[in-house]
């Protein structure tokens, strides 16, 4: 996996040296974090062919099958305090997304704030997680991704297949998992290069892939459910939903569910 890895990754790649790969692990994430408490240098790499216990957000499991998916984290220290980073999950889903789309030629949508989607099915997730100091900088972030690559509609288990979906079904053909990997590292190195000081330019192409915007929407919490419209993404990575009493709330945390996706009518 290093070895074909590292031959699809462009010569002047910066963190080959940091890269680890596992044939089974947990969770890269949980691996990432405990590496990053350890001291591992910005820009290193955690990659899986398989976990036992991959991790979404809100407390929920991703399902990683063994060679059919990328399953990677990255550590980075971008050495800002945490309000400097809100549009971090927004940063990686484009980055992510160019790299999808430079290996397929198909851009995959964004389900704000962190699904990778194409049509009304999800394709992969981004889970970020920061360790932060008393005073709110960042020791570390943890970014996880999460891609579907190979599976076939029954390869999903019962629960999500149908809304799940995977780059085999989407392109009908079998992507390279080396080379879409590597061009993930890739673009997330790139990210990580503008993520301080072209934030307002990164939040615009978000716009352009964020599939939210517009939509009827439902914003969920443990003791309510609101419907409203989507309106926009704020400076901070947060959506700005109008409610049909006239204002504007800007969500930045919790579950939005789209009318029409994911089974919500
Ligand atoms: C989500 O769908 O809510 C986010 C899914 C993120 C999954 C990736 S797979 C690599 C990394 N390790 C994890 O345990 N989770 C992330």
């Amino acid at each position: 996996m290093l070895h074909s890895l590292l031959s699809a990754l462009p010569a002047n790649y910066p963190w080959k040296e940091h890269i680890h790969c596992f044939d089974t692990i947990d969770s890269t994430n949980v691996q990432a974090k405990t590496m990053g408490l350890q001291g591992a240098p910005h820009g290193t790499a955690l990659l899986a062919k398989e976990q036992t216990a991959g991790r979404g957000r809100l407390g929920r499991s991703f399902h990683s099958p063994g060679d059919q998916g990328i399953y990677l984290s990255l550590v980075l220290r971008p050495g800002c305090h945490a309000t400097e980073l809100m549009h971090l999950t927004c940063s990686v889903g484009c980055a992510v997304g160019d790299a999808i789309e430079s290996v397929t030629g198909l851009r995959p949508g964004i389900k704000w704030t962190n699904d990778l989607v194409f049509g009304k099915r999800k394709l992969g997730g981004i889970l970020t997680e920061l360790s932060l100091d008393n005073e709110g900088n960042v020791n570390f972030a943890v970014v996880g991704i999460g891609i579907n690559c190979s599976q076939g509609s029954t390869d999903f288990p019962q629960e999500i297949r149908d809304i799940a979906t995977s780059l085999r079904q989407v392109t009908g053909k079998e992507v390279s998992s080396a080379q879409l990997a590597a061009a993930i590292l890739s673009s997330l190195h790139r990210m990580s290069d503008r993520l301080l000081s072209h934030r307002e330019e990164i939040l615009e192409r978000y716009r352009a892939d964020c599939v939210t915007l517009g939509k009827e929407i439902s914003v969920v919490t443990p003791s309510s459910v609101r419907h409203g419209i989507a309106a926009d993404i704020d400076p901070e990575g947060a959506l700005l939903v109008d409610f049909p009493d006239g204002h504007r709330e800007a969500i930045s945390s919790g579950e939005v569910s789209i009318r029409g996706m994911y089974g919500y009518v």
